[in-house]
């Protein structure tokens, strides 16, 4: 059914429905009509976590731990951080289960995200997960004081969507893939509220796609300061990162 991954995938299935032959043959023809393999599951494989999944939120993908983890390498103890479009909660938990922050403010615009991130961050007191857009509404007190600002957003322009692998198209949300007309529509928004934010030398990481990832530099470099792009783990250029002047 032009599955690209079918031997990993029958493992996965058997593994978790091999003793019931009936549920093993429903979740095999799930598979085989391109659901993803982690909505099958209910979960998703991420850093040393196994996070929940459900239907209608985004699935938190390989490339992204990469992404928390460049965060985590910029996150000391004690320091504050914001995740806008958190989704499953997935960053927002990877940096409160590795590292040491006090506090992690996530935030997405879709309220089954919400539920489903604070249902995945219920172990970790110092995350806290708010329904708003990017920053809106956040506590003003951190204006200015935030060390790490870490993004996921959604990057993709509608032509992009059209062409996706099934799993994809017929997935994930289209606010969670679809950055606006260009696809930098919350890009940009983001770049330019960041610095806000960010207290003097703080971090922004944001995810991106290949095709725009020099124009989210330049724009970081004019709005934050020094920027730099960062590979993900197939080489391609994939994240931005840039350093509050
Ligand atoms: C690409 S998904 C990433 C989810 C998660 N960060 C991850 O990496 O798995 C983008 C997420 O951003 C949310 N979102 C889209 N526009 C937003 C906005 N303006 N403000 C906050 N969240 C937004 C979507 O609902 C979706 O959950």
């Amino acid at each position: 059914m032009g599955v690209p991954t079918p031997d990993v995938d029958a493992r996965w299935l058997v593994e978790a429905f091999g003793d019931d032959p009936q549920a093993l043959e429903a979740a095999v023809a799930r598979r085989e009509a391109r659901e993803p393999l982690q909505l099958i599951l209910g979960t998703a494989a991420f850093r040393y976590l196994e996070i929940e999944v459900r239907p209608g939120v985004f699935v938190p993908r390989p490339e992204t731990e990469v992404l928390a983890g460049l965060a985590l390498d910029r996150l000391s103890a004690g320091a504050t951080a914001i995740e806008p479009c958190t989704g499953t909660g997935a960053i927002a938990c990877s940096l409160a289960s590795e590292g040491e922050p006090s506090r992690v403010l996530a935030t997405d615009a879709d309220p089954a995200a919400v539920e489903l991130a604070r249902h995945n961050a219920r172990s970790w007191p110092t995350v806290e997960v708010h329904h708003a857009n990017l920053f809106a509404g956040l506590d003003t007190a951190l204006l200015g004081a935030v060390d790490v600002v870490v993004c996921n957003p959604p990057y993709l322009d509608p032509s992009q969507v059209a062409v996706a692998e099934p799993e994809v198209r017929n997935h994930d949300p289209w606010n969670a893939l679809v950055g606006g007309e260009s696809g930098w529509e919350v890009i940009a928004d983001l770049v330019a509220a960041a610095p806000y934010w960010l207290r003097p030398g703080g971090w922004v990481l944001i995810e991106d796609d290949p095709s725009r990832v020099t124009q989210t530099v330049q724009a970081l470099e004019h709005h934050v300061g020094p920027a730099s792009i960062e590979a993900d783990l197939t080489g391609r250029p994939r994240f931005a990162v840039a350093r509050r002047r």
